[in-house]
């Protein structure tokens, strides 16, 4: 009641309302009031630069040598030469780049417009990221759910339940699992692939439903991409068969994919009032990749801008790294594992316009 009453207002003086019985519907809002991203490092904006030991970082030239936000240049944790996909997001919906969670500015009204936790090299397994030390999905959603508890201090409970039920989720992991099953044979022995693929499922699902038990209600779920067809991969398993994706990844993924969707839409079915939309980027990858000339990309994307194109990621691409390309406007990847802002401006133009036309409606 006082909620509608607060929204009413709010959005009386822009927008149409549509009056059906006694509940106002509100014909289309305009943008969302904040973002939140889970993740890894496809959506690190610089949550590993703040934990303890992690080497999985991105805070050195040449990362970010193209990044530019205001006054904000160069590297800040990103891991591709300038903006990532929660910066398209945020961009597109004219809001300002969510900081990340453990950064010491991201208090006060800072957070009241979004927050990141995104950790590159984690993923919805515990397991995957404890090696590297860094933040696990799980994690992830409890500092999410501690966001939700500061925006009350900020702006009181009532516009903080809105900002809650009206942002939407980005939950942007889960390749990490997916790899660390390829490159661990203990993984292999104890699981088949079906019940690998289900285990990371199954901890999403929980996840997820933690997440709406704490009010979310629009998630946007991103697929996994074509993650045999980077440079990395290519070079870990095929080194001689550079202009193929490694197929044993892609055919693993493909039906990660069709199955995460699958429970998406189920929850969305019984979990009242959410709404999923699910981010398919497998096949426009896999066409960047084999076509990269219909896109305008001239450079060979068997190989990645930083250093030799073929290995380097992290801390292996640095300053120091022999081969750095110039100007990373016509590669696919930046690194051996991450695309260009070049390239993740295409990809998000695939899906930007239906998720939020997706995610704007009002639920039923
Ligand atoms: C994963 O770690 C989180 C804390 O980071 C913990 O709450 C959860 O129980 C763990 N899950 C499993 C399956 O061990
Ligand atoms: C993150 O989202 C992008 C864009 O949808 C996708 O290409 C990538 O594979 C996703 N990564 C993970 C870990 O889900
Ligand atoms: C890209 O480079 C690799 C390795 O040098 C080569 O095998 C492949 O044929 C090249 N692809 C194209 C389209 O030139
Ligand atoms: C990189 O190349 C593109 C076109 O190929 C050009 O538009 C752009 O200005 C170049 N950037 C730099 C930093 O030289």
């Amino acid at each position: 009641m006082g909620k509608s009453a607060v929204c009413g207002l709010r959005f009386l003086l822009v927008l149409g309302i549509l009056t059906q019985g006694s509940n106002v519907h509100f014909v289309s809002a305009q943008s969302f009031p904040a973002l939140v991203c889970i993740g890894a490092s496809q959506s690190d904006v610089g949550v590993n630069n703040n934990v303890q030991g992690s080497v999985a970082r991105a805070n050195f030239l040449p990362y970010g040598r193209d990044f530019i936000n205001g006054n904000r240049r160069g590297p800040t944790g990103r891991f591709s030469n300038g903006k990532i996909l929660p910066d398209l997001l945020a961009e597109n919906f004219g809001l300002p780049f969510p900081l990340p969670y453990n950064n010491p500015t991201a208090t006060g009204a800072a957070i009241v417009q979004g927050i990141n936790t995104a950790s590159a090299g984690s993923g919805w397994l515990n397991g995957t990221s404890s090696a590297l030390g860094v933040i696990p999905g799980t994690q992830q959603v409890q500092w999410v759910k501690k966001w939700q508890q500061n925006l009350v201090a900020q702006v009181g409970a009532s516009r903080a339940s809105t900002i809650v039920q009206e942002s939407p989720y980005l939950i942007n992991i889960s390749d990490n699992d997916i790899l660390a099953y390829f490159q661990s044979t203990e993984l292999q022995q104890q699981y088949t692939e079906e019940q690998y693929r289900k285990l990371i499922i199954d901890t999403a699902v929980s996840n997820i439903k933690d997440l709406y038990s704490g009010g979310a209600r629009k998630f946007a779920v991103t697929s996994v991409s074509a993650r045999g067809c980077s440079p990395g991969q290519i070079t870990r398993y095929q080194p001689t068969k550079r202009d193929q994706c490694v197929g044993k990844i892609q055919t693993f993924v493909q039906k990660y994919n069709t199955e995460y969707k699958g429970a998406t839409q189920s929850l969305q079915s019984t979990l009242p009032g959410s709404k999923f939309f699910f981010a398919d980027t497998f096949s426009i990858t896999v066409d960047l990749f084999l076509n990269p000339s219909k896109y305008g990309f001239r450079e060979n994307t068997s190989r990645a801008c930083c250093g030799t194109g073929t290995f380097e990621t992290g801390p292996l691409c640095n300053s120091l790294s022999i081969g750095t390309c110039l100007n990373a406007t016509n590669y696919l990847f930046f690194d051996s594992e991450h695309y260009s802002q070049n390239a993740w401006r295409i990809i998000v133009g695939t899906f930007i316009e239906d998720l939020k036309s997706s995610l704007l409606t009002q639920s039923p």
